[in-house]
């Protein structure tokens, strides 16, 4: 597979999202079948992996280290941490690295090449945030970092302390709010942007039916573009990527991704894959060329299409409460 820069870490053009296993979507494969899935993913040339401390309380973390270990040095581990109020008590700088020490003992590594803040609360002083971060890479603990879903502005102060090297967001055809201002401070920045659920948690494939069911942890259970009537309301999306998908020989999940990769050459998306034929279609998007002027005519039929409904941290925050 070709590679891409996120600033000056070269990743494969196509990530491997590896929430699902442990976290998010309802039941996932074993232990050893997501182990041998992510290590077909590298198979195909596929060489970055995206976790988090958050998913599945470190198990995640620990199953992606179990993967990896045999290929650790040709790969790219990214990892975050996640904190939404100060630890009483504690000075911010010293928990930062004790969730860093945590993650790097459950991945079974002395470092990883991407770390970052998984939310920018207000709460959180940023600057301090950014200063540990700068640390961090002269320790050699971490290579570089980044932001998760934060704002232009946030971006701007954080880089202007430690450079960022990437800004993970939501971004798909499904939700584009970030095209607005973040991607555009990203290309000026040179920074890379690493969109999530860059398939809209799988509805862009086509192969979501108003009828699927989810259980347990799964987000499809109350995001509200999962509901039915904005299932069906989205048809006209799925009808253009269709329509695209049989010009070009794809699957309409290929030409979503293939979309966003043509945008611009610092995206790299992370789709979370746990089936073998999924990861194998995903990561032959980065195959699929679209011509300038099929580039053109999608964002035209797009900027036509009304999208409805979306993914929220709020919405995702009512599995808590259901059985
Ligand atoms: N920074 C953040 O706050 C944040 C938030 C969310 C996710 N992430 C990261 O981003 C990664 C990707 O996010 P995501 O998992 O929501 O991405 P996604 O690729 O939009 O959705 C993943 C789901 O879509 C389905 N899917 C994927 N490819 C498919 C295909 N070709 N055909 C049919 N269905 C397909 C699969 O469902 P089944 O598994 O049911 O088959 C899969 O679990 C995560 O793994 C995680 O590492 C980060």
């Amino acid at each position: 597979m070709k590679t891409r820069k996120l600033r000056d870490l070269e990743v494969s053009a196509i990530g491997l999202g590896c929430m699902g296993f442990s976290h998010g979507y309802g039941p996932g494969p074993s232990d050893s079948e997501a182990i041998d899935l992510m290590r077909s993913a590298f198979d195909l040339g596929c060489n970055f992996f995206d976790t988090a401390e958050a998913y599945g309380a470190g198990e995640n973390e620990r199953l992606v280290g179990r993967a990896l270990a045999p290929i650790r040095s040709q790969v790219v581990i990214a990892t975050k941490f996640i904190m939404r109020e100060p630890v009483p008590g504690v000075q911010l700088g010293q928990e930062i690295r004790r969730r860093l020490e945590a993650s790097l003992t459950r991945l079974d590594t002395d470092h990883v090449e991407l770390y970052y803040q998984h939310r920018v609360p207000e709460s959180i002083p940023l600057e301090e945030v950014a200063e540990v971060m700068g640390k961090f890479i002269a320790e050699g603990k971490i290579l570089a970092w980044g932001q998760s879903q934060a704002t232009e502005q946030q971006i701007r102060r954080a880089h202007a302390i430690t450079p960022l090297t990437a800004i993970q967001s939501e971004y798909s055809m499904m939700e584009r709010i970030f095209e607005k201002d973040v991607i555009p401070v990203c290309e000026e920045l040179r920074i890379g942007f690493v969109p999530f659920s860059p398939l809209a948690s799988g509805f862009l494939s086509g192969k979501v039916k108003p009828d699927d069911s989810y259980v347990g942890d799964d987000v499809r259970r109350v995001i509200t573009r999962f509901q039915k009537d904005n299932i069906r309301a989205n048809q006209p999306l799925l009808d253009l990527l269709d329509a695209f998908a049989k010009k070009k020989g794809a699957t309409p999940a290929q030409i979503s991704l293939a979309w966003m990769l043509h945008k611009k050459e610092f995206i790299v998306p992370i789709p979370g894959m746990r089936k073998m034929e999924r990861i194998t279609e995903n990561l032959g998007a980065a195959d699929i060329r679209l011509t300038d002027g099929e580039y053109q005519q999608i964002e035209a039929e797009l900027a036509k299409i009304e999208i409805h409904g979306n993914r929220t941290d709020a919405d995702i925050a009512k599995l808590r409460d259901m059985k």
